[in-house]
């Protein structure tokens, strides 16, 4: 696979990724808190499991951020020497 088809599947990925952290963010945005929240839950999913994903996915972007960095160093090494 060549650099660039590498980059568009990372930055793909990378987007879908976002998409579901600031989702999931939002859901536990609007989540209750409290003793009873522990019952509530949305798209049948509980508050539990939302932080879980929420969590887990947060890592996953971190590390595509950090790849997504490292492809496009040159670019970005580049633009600081301009000034
Ligand atoms: C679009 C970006 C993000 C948005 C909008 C967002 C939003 C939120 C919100 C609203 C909460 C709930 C806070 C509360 O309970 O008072 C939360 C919790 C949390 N966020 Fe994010 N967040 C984002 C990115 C991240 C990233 C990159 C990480 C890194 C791993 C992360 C890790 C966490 C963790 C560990 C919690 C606690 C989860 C739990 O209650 O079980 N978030 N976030």
């Amino acid at each position: 696979m060549d650099m660039r088809k590498i980059r568009l599947v990372v930055d793909t990925v990378l987007i879908a990724v976002f998409v579901i952290l600031t989702l999931s963010g939002f859901v536990l945005y609007i989540a209750p808190s409290g003793p009873g929240s522990k019952y509530w839950s949305f798209l049948g999913i509980n508050k539990y499991k939302w932080g879980m994903l929420h969590t887990q996915i947060g890592f996953v972007f971190i590390l595509l951020v950090l790849i997504h960095f490292w492809l496009n160093r040159k670019l970005f090494i580049g633009l600081i020497k301009m000034k």
